[in-house]
């Protein structure tokens, strides 16, 4: 799975946000050790705090389906689905990526523009001195 297949499948996945209140519409698509790729797009809700980001969906979509280990994410986003500024995910996201990856090597892959135009993180890069399942051992 390309990097560019991996942003395409983000875009398809941000098709299908449902952004009534913010109009900030995001795609993510989450490849598994697998080799299956998950997708997820923002849910939000008039209550406002059950709203869900798209890259939390995707995981918990892919977990739910028995998949607990990844190797990377695209993300692309923005007001009325325009993608051409990058969409990091946020803090919480963040840490349930933590959950479940290895953060030097998980890839965080925010489009903007195009398929060929991206910004490239390892989690470790986003969340630095993270805290994870190891400090409750
Ligand atoms: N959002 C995501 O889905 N992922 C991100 O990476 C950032 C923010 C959503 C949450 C909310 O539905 C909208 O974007 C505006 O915050």
């Amino acid at each position: 799975m390309s990097t560019q297949e991996l942003l395409s499948i983000a875009h398809q996945a941000m098709q299908n946000a449902y952004v009534p209140y913010s109009h900030h519409a995001v795609g993510a698509a989450l490849l598994g050790e697998s080799g299956r790729v998950y997708l997820g797009c923002n849910v939000e809700n008039a209550a406002y705090s059950p709203s869900c980001c798209a890259e939390r969906i995707a995981f918990y979509k892919a977990v739910s389906e028995g998949e607990r280990r990844f190797r990377a994410i695209a993300v692309v986003g923005g007001i009325n689905g325009r993608t051409e500024h990058p969409c990091p995910p946020c803090g919480v996201c963040r840490q349930v990526m933590r959950e479940f990856c290895d953060p030097e090597h998980f890839r965080i892959i925010l489009g903007c523009k195009d398929e060929e135009t991206y910004l490239e993180y390892t989690l470790a890069q986003l969340l630095p001195e993270s805290f994870g399942p190891q400090n409750l051992l």
